[in-house]
């Protein structure tokens, strides 16, 4: 597509189209321009028509700042700013250390293992829950309720259960906010709960939208840092050896790893604001707009050796984390975090090598997110 067909029209049997952008160009030309790339598909109605109203499920999905635009996404992302600070992060090294260090020594004296489920998914998942401040003992129940939000399919929910699930998610946030909001802690939560920016502050759909948010992302998106990492960076070896005999190069090495296969595959849904021409084709309001992050990652226009692993690539300008004002909130924290897993894991397990032929490993299937089912490896 990004060779023949770079502007791809996808008309699906609705009656709807929806246009694939793959060339890096026009993937930051689409990232760039809010004008007529909105968010907010109550933003593409001519301005006197009736805004549908949401439901519980969907405010909870999304009533925060990836799903919405100026000047709403402006004030959410200033609010959530102030939350998710440089320092808040920071503060993270050691508990990113301790979390990983725990985790592999769990699985030290097997001779196989499985990465995802025994490492890259809890890893991050349980760095978000403590940085938004989830105590212990409701993490694994919270990850229960997120999951059956974000992909109730791969759980066989109808929408009742969902429903049901949702309502009582949402219940347990509230009564979180309202602890919070009396006793304070040094935690997200609270954070949230006090941040004000001019006068303004997060009412209490936008804070369940917004933890439901951070929740999602630690769930979905590391854990493929974590595991497409690690398989290629197994697939290549000699990049391995570079690391061993450099390791100052890790965090570079991290930023080829998001651009060679990185966790988020196609941006989220963008609409088109009204009709008009983009790059010589004809688009219509209302149509969908999806950039290939993964595809831009890997154009010859932009980088030199596209589909060469090159840890050593300094000035690596991927689009992993997207562009623009929606430009990803948690990059700092999945740097660390991509850091510190990758760099213990190979360190712990000198010998680590796949259980299984590279191509015959299970992906999880849809466009947004690209990451394996499993992992299997051979850790002695
Ligand atoms: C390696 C891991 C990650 C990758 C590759 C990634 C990628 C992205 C991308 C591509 C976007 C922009 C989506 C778009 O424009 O449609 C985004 C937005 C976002 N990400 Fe991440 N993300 C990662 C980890 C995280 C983590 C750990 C958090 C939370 C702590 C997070 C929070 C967010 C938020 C809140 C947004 C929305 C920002 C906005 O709309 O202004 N991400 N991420």
């Amino acid at each position: 597509m990004r060779q023949d067909d770079p502007i791809y029209a996808h008309r699906s049997p609705g009656g709807g189209t929806i246009w694939y952008i793959t060339r890096f160009e026009d993937v930051t030309a689409v990232l760039k321009d809010t004008d007529h790339f909105v968010k907010d598909v109550r933003n593409t109605l001519p301005p006197d028509a009736q805004k549908p109203r949401k439901t519980s499920l969907n405010r909870l999905i999304n009533e925060n700042m990836l799903f919405a635009d100026p000047p709403d996404h402006t004030r959410l992302r200033a609010l959530v700013n102030q939350a998710f600070t440089p320092r808040r992060v920071e503060q993270l090294v050691e508990r990113v250390q301790h979390i990983t260090d725990e985790l592999l020594a769990a699985i030290a004296p097997a001779a196989e293992a499985d990465l995802i489920a025994s490492f890259a998914l809890p890893m991050p998942v349980r760095i978000i829950a403590e940085l938004l401040g989830i105590p212990p003992a409701d993490q694994a129940q919270v990850a229960d309720w997120s999951q059956a939000i974000i992909s109730p399919g791969s759980r066989n929910l109808n929408y009742s259960a969902r429903k049901r699930k949702v309502r009582a998610f949402v219940a347990y946030l509230q009564e979180m906010f309202a602890l919070r909001q009396q006793k304070p802690q040094d935690d997200l939560i609270s954070a949230l709960v006090q941040a004000e920016e001019a006068g303004e502050r997060l009412n209490e759909a936008e804070l369940s939208s917004m933890v439901a948010l951070l929740l999602v992302t630690g769930h979905e998106t590391t854990v493929n840092l974590l595991g497409n990492g690690a398989l290629a960076l197994l697939n290549h070896p000699d990049q391995l050896t570079i690391l061993r005999e450099r390791p100052e190069l890790w965090e570079t090495a991290v930023e080829e790893l998001l651009r060679f296969d990185g966790p988020v595959e196609t941006s989220t849904t963008r609409w088109v604001r009204e009709d008009f021409e983009f790059m010589g084709q004809q688009m219509r309001r209302g149509d969908v707009v999806r950039v290939v992050l993964a595809s831009a990652n890997r154009d010859a226009s932009q980088f030199a050796h596209p589909d060469v692993l090159d840890v050593t690539c300094p000035d690596n300008r991927h689009l992993a984390f997207g562009m623009g004002i929606h430009y990803c909130l948690g990059a700092p924290l999945a740097r660390l975090e991509g850091k510190i897993g990758l760099k213990t894991l190979f360190n712990t397990f000198p010998s680590l090598r796949l259980a299984m032929p590279a191509d015959q490993l299970a992906w999880r299937s849809g466009v947004l997110f690209r990451g394996l089912k499993q992992l299997p490896v051979r850790i002695q």
